[in-house]
């Protein structure tokens, strides 16, 4: 129901059109548009016309996800808690139980936010993007740096293309907006030791959307920022996750493979500025840290 509605782009849409095309009755149509209206979605009931879905609230829902990026024929499985532990502690405890699982867990609210080298995430309610994607590049262990380097190329180029704003990769897991951290990127990988094959990797990751700059806790108050510092002019994490997980797609596949890592290789350049020959040397770590010392993110 929410689909159809966000499809209409602030139309009216009949009841018998959403109970048309969803095959149910006009009384579970009344019911759901009830739950979204409790859920906080600004839904108006137009007297003989219908429904309308007013100015998009900054709810995190996987249906406008989904119909967002359905414009480019993806579709994801996407679990979404409006709070939980860590959205990368659960990834991991779906997969160690084998049962099948989403594609992405997203929370509006982590209790145990996980960082680098056992730091803690702060990870407060409704003002951040918690999201892990459960991931399976057909790569070496030793390239599984590739899949950090990857996503922080993703990450960035979407809170660039859609909210407008510079950012800067600080080597090789944050990323930064004028000099401060806005986001944290913390990849784990599920190996199977025989093969030396990544099974899977969970790639976390955490943005400061619009977080108070206030509300940091005082350890990292003066390194921490967010996205939007209080208005977000219009912009929404739906959107936000939805180019997260185009560019994530794109940045993934190029580095499966020769050519796409050619491919990879022009996305980091247009980043960075031109690299060092040879091509395909691209996949050597070293090669990679010589990038970031040269670039001024990483010394020796
Ligand atoms: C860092 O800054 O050191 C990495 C932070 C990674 C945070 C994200 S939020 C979603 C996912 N779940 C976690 O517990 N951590 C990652």
């Amino acid at each position: 129901v929410l689909q159809i509605l966000y499809r209409k782009n602030g139309e009216c849409v009949s009841s018998s059109e959403i109970k048309g095309e969803l095959g149910i009755t006009r009384s579970a149509v009344f019911k759901i548009i009830n739950e979204l209206k409790k859920q906080g979605f600004d839904i108006e009931s137009i007297h003989h016309r219908g429904y309308m879905l007013g100015n998009e609230k900054d709810i995190i829902s996987p249906e406008i996800i989904n119909e967002i990026i359905e414009k480019e024929g993806k579709n994801r499985r996407i679990q979404y808690f409006e709070r939980v532990d860590s959205t990368n502690t659960f990834a991991k405890k779906i997969l160690m139980e084998g049962e099948s699982y989403p594609d992405i867990i997203i929370a509006n609210e982590q209790e145990q936010g996980r960082g680098r080298l056992g730091r803690e995430f702060y990870s407060p309610k409704g003002t951040g993007i918690y999201c892990s994607f459960i991931l399976d590049p057909f790569i070496k262990i030793e390239n599984s740096i590739l899949v950090t380097v990857a996503a922080s190329v993703a990450v960035s180029r979407a809170i660039e293309k859609v909210t407008k704003k510079d950012t800067r990769i600080k080597w090789i897991n944050d990323i930064y907006i004028d000099d401060k951290k806005v986001c944290g990127i913390l990849t784990e990988a599920v190996t199977d030791f025989e093969t030396g094959i990544i099974g899977k990797i969970i790639l976390g990751i955490g943005i400061n959307f619009n977080t108070p700059s206030e509300s940091f806790p005082d350890e990292i108050t003066d390194r921490a920022s967010s996205v939007f510092m209080d208005d977000t002019f219009g912009v929404t994490r739906n959107q936000l996750i939805a180019q997260l997980i185009i560019e994530i797609d794109e940045c993934m596949n190029d580095i499966e493979n020769d050519e796409g890592l050619a491919l990879f290789e022009k996305k980091l350049t247009d980043r960075f500025g031109k690299l060092p020959p040879p091509a395909s040397a691209l996949l050597d770590v070293v090669r990679i840290k010589w990038i970031a010392v040269k670039l001024g993110i990483e010394k020796i």
